[in-house]
Order: structure tokens, then C-alpha cells, then sequence
């Protein structure tokens, strides 16, 4: 089955850093990378190359980032039919990567802020065609609102990731989403709750659950993730095993794995498992969709590492 991923696209550029300067400081980085980024549209990367079709519906500038973007959907088999191009800068994404691989990211909207309610009726007709509509929120708050409206309308599950955190968001729209993948805090954020320890995580995503949300999945980084089901799912993994160089784009990777899993008809638990060893791979190499890797090359990993973690039935090996 297809995927339909509603969603930003940016263009990285990745500075590696020893510190953070202080104000009036200038100093000197240890290297810099331009990739290609966005939270949507990595997701959308990652379940591609796994081997989802998927439909990207975004909208990028008419600048070079614009022109380079659609030639990177193209390079990975994305259907570009509903990518919409408008006069203005494409979306950026400056970033910070220190040497303990922490990231701070800076996202310049631009042209994603283009996408616009009409847009996603005019993809309509092929997005009734998917299994999943995967949502974040580095578009106008309009469009997501539309997104989950049409999911709804279309009876067609939305996996909602609610990053970056806004307060726009409150827990009735998030309700109407069958997934909502958030970290501990855009869950603080969106319930209004404490997610420090694994007890206040437990309830703060109950709260989701009991305002009609279907399943919650919390990403908690190092502390690993975390998904909890109205009927009663509940299955806590530690973060798989990797050394990490760049944990930059890791939890987007997370997700496109787990809609890949979905689409090809796993179970969540069985998702779960896969996409928390996607991303850990992820995290092994630099940069955002440049350190996401095919299924061939997941796979050969997984069999290094000595993972038992069945994938030739969702990869088509
Ligand atoms: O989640 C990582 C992404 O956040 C980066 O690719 C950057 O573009 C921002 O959207």
C-alpha cells in the first residue's frame, strides 16, 4: 500500500560544532554538510527507501533549494504530482551538531508555509488511494487542521507527529488522529503534563488515550520509546544499541520506518521494534536523510549487529 506524507521540506545546513558561541563571539566549526531535510519530507525519505510508495504533498520555492528538492523526491521514486512550487525561498533548516552529537535546529518555514487547505483538496482523489496520511507540523496550522479533517473524512488513519511543539495544538484535534507520535516534550506540551519520569510519561499519554486518541507512541531519545493503545497495547522498548555520530533527523526516521511497517501490514508492536532499529541505524552516520539507509543496507546491518529482527517479509528481500 501507499503512503501520503502532508508535510514540510528544507534544506539543512548542518555546521559541526565544538560549543555554542556566546553572544558577540565568533568561532571557528569543525565542518558543514548541506543536506536535504524537513521533517515530512524525511519521513517520507525513509519509508521510500524501505520501499513504500509514497505520495508527498509540500510545497517548495522557486529558488535552487526548491529545484534540487523535487530532483532528490524524484531520485527516491516519490510521486511529485502534489509537490507545489510558489515564487519565494524554499524552507531551511540551520543546525547545530556537537561533538556529543547533540543537535539545536532553526527552521526558516519559507515556502512550506505555502501549503494551503485547497492543496490537499486538489490531492484528494490519490490520497483516498493510501493506507496512512503521515502529518507533522512545520506547515500552516490551517493545513494540518485540513489534513486531520480530511483523514477523517476519507476514513484514512492519520499518524500525527506533533513537532515542532505548538501550543495551536490542543488535545481534542490530536484526538482525531489514530497515531500521535510525540517526544516526552511536545507531550508536556500537548497535555499540559510533566513526562520526566517514566510514571508521568504513562499518564500524560493516557490523557491522549482518553481523549479518543487510538495509540500513543512517545519517543523518549536515549530512554527509547514507548507505545500505548486504547485496547490495551503496551509495549516500552530501550533504545536499540548504535554509536552514535549525528542524532540529527533519528525520531523522523523512527516514524517513516514505522508507516512503512504499517503500510505493509504489521502490527504496531511489530512496527515498533523495526522503526526503533531504523533509527538507531540513522544515527550511525551524518546528516538527516543522508544517514537513512535502503532496505538492503538495513537488512546486511541488522544481521551485523547480530539483530534477529525479521525483514524479509516487510522489505521484500
Ligand atoms: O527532524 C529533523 C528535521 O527538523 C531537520 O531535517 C530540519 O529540517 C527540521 O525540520
Amino acid at each position: 500500500m501507499s503512503i501520503a506524507v502532508i508535510g514540510s521540506n528544507n534544506t539543512d545546513l548542518i555546521t559541526y560544532i565544538t560549543r555554542m558561541p556566546v553572544e558577540g563571539e565568533t568561532i571557528e566549526a569543525l565542518d558543514f554538510e548541506i543536506g536535504f531535510g524537513g521533517k515530512g519530507s524525511n519521513q517520507a525519505i525513509a519509508a521510500a527507501k524501505l520501499g513504500t510508495k509514497v505520495t508527498m504533498v509540500t510545497c517548495v520555492g522557486d529558488d535552487a533549494f526548491g529545484e534540487t528538492y523535487l530532483q532528490n523526491y524524484r531520485n527516491n521514486d516519490i510521486d511529485t504530482s502534489f509537490v507545489k512550487q510558489v515564487h519565494g525561498t524554499s524552507g531551511v533548516a540551520p543546525i547545530f551538531v556537537d561533538q556529543e552529537s547533540h543537535n539545536s535546529i532553526i527552521i526558516v518555514k519559507g515556502a512550506n508555509k505555502g501549503l494551503t487547505p485547497e492543496d490537499l483538496e486538489e490531492a484528494a482523489d490519490a490520497i483516498s488511494e493510501c493506507s496512512l496520511i503521515v502529518l507533522q507540523l512545520e506547515i500552516a496550522f490551517e493545513t494540518v487542521k485540513a489534513a486531520i479533517a480530511l483523514g477523517n473524512r476519507l476514513g484514512i488513519p492519520v499518524l500525527l507527529n506533533p513537532a515542532p511543539a505548538t501550543k495551536e495544538l490542543d488535545l481534542a484535534l490530536a484526538a482525531k488522529c489514530q497515531y500521535v507520535m510525540p517526544n516526552e516534550t511536545e507531550l508536556e506540551l500537548l497535555t499540559g503534563l510533566p513526562t520526566s519520569t517514566d510514571d508521568e510519561v504513562r499518564v500524560a499519554a493516557q490523557v491522549l488515550l482518553d481523549a479518543g486518541c487510538t495509540n500513543v507512541i512517545v519517543t523518549l531519545g536515549s530512554r527509547g520509546v514507548w507505545w500505548l493503545s486504547a485496547d490495551g497495547g503496551d509495549v516500552r522498548l530501550e533504545q536499540f544499541p548504535a554509536k552514535a555520530i549525528d542524532t540529527t533527523g533519528a525520531g523522523d526516521a523512527f516514524i517513516g520506518c514505522f508507516s512503512h511497517c504499517l503500510s505493509e501490514g504489521l502490527n504496531e508492536a511489530e512496527a515498533l521494534e523495526l522503526a526503533n532499529a531504523y533509527a538507531a541505524l540513522s544515527v550511525t552516520g551524518r546528516g538527516t536523510q543522508k544517514s537513512y539507509r535502503d532496505a538492503q543496507e538495513f537488512s546486511a546491518w541488522l544481521s551485523e549487529v547480530g539483530s534477529n529482527l525479521a525483514t524479509s517479509r516487510v522489505f521484500g528481500l
